[in-house]
């Protein structure tokens, strides 16, 4: 290997030309709405059928999350495998199992599951319908750093595995080197005790400001411990909409139920109506203005929003503070457009159906 440097162009220009061809990439990958069949499954060696809604394996490359789908025909399960990323679950369609380090998980439409990273985790169908769930990993955001590592040990029993990583947790001193072992161990002893499961009939909807009910569906305020994605739920009431707000991507909005449109818009007015229905993955990059709305007069919609804001998008706001991240309309626009919520009729809430 040469360790001398022989480049004839300068570091200014070598910089350059990247730096613009790499927003250049990311702006012609750029989505709005993706569809199931835009998802196109494929058989996949781990015993399950697989399709990218977003990321670099559907050629559709992000840089934080991917969002894909996975579906599992009655009797079957997949191998088993870990990382060295997290991923978020979210269960469309079926009833089944996942088991995450050798502890069983029962699922049902509606649900929603962690899976930490290193921990060894496979899926099954015990029912007799096919079964089907949504994944939003972090692997992108890994891989950005060179961090991503997957294994798959196939047929094997957890228990013949190794567990996750050893760390040494304990080591007195004051010095930095002592402090940097309790603290990385300290993190790492609150990462592997998070809650793996949240079950649709523990979900609670609250009314919010901005014309919507909802509920966290996995995030770090019910005991939660990701990488920093979180994911909630949000009915919006018949003829409805959500108020107008920005803030960067990548957030984007799975539709479990319903039909409606979202303006997306570098100004507050000016851009474009996207529709969607149910399946659709709405996409929200790029800073764009954006307002959802529910086009069903008779019907509510119910969205899950899927984003990395409790640790990217807090690192963007300090390294770019003093530029506002997150912006909505005055106190008195967003009400209007708003709406008041508690005038509305809920619906009790019902596991979703597919398709
Ligand atoms: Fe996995
Ligand atoms: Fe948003």
């Amino acid at each position: 290997m040469p360790t001398r440097t022989t480049t004839d162009v300068t570091h200014y220009h070598v910089q350059k030309n990247r730096r613009a061809k790499f927003l250049e990439d990311w702006r012609t990958n750029h989505r709005d709405i993706v569809t199931p069949e835009d998802a196109v499954l494929h058989d996949s060696p781990r015993g399950s059928r697989i399709g990218v809604y977003v990321g670099a394996d559907g050629d559709r490359p992000t840089r934080t999350m991917d969002a894909l789908v996975h579906e599992f025909a009655p009797g079957t399960r997949t191998t088993i495998h870990r990382h060295s990323w997290d991923a978020m679950v979210f269960v469309v369609g079926g009833w089944g199992w996942t088991e995450i380090d050798g502890e069983l998980i029962e699922w049902g439409p509606g649900d929603s599951l962690h899976l930490p990273s290193w921990a060894w985790h496979r899926s099954g169908n015990h029912g007799t319908e096919t079964a089907r769930y949504l994944t939003f990993s972090s692997e992108p955001m890994l891989d950005t750093m060179g961090l991503s590592v997957l294994e798959d040990a196939g047929d094997a029993a957890a228990e013949d595995l190794p567990g996750r990583p050893a760390y040494t947790g304990d080591l007195s001193g004051d010095d930095p080197y002592a402090r940097r072992v309790r603290r990385v161990g300290r993190e790492q002893q609150s990462r592997r005790t998070g809650r793996l499961h949240t079950s649709w009939d523990d979900l609670e909807l609250l009314n919010t400001p901005r014309g919507t009910r909802t509920t966290f569906l996995l995030d770090r305020a019910i005991g939660y411990q990701a990488s920093g994605i979180t994911m909630a739920m949000f009915e919006i009431g018949p003829g409805r909409g959500q108020s107008m707000h920005r803030h960067p991507g990548e957030a984007w909005l799975y539709v479990v139920e319903g039909r409606g449109h979202s303006y997306l818009g570098t100004e507050p007015e000016g851009g474009e109506e996207h529709p969607w229905k149910k399946g659709d993955l709405i996409v929200v990059d790029h800073f764009l203005w954006h307002q959802h709305f529910n086009d069903d007069p008779d019907n509510t919609a119910k969205v899950v929003r899927i984003h990395m804001f409790d640790s990217l998008l807090e690192t963007m706001r300090v390294l770019t503070d003093p530029l506002v991240l997150f912006e909505e309309p005055p106190e008195h626009i967003r009400d209007k457009q708003a709406g008041d919520p508690s005038s509305i009729e809920w619906p009790p809430l019902e596991r979703p159906t597919w398709p």
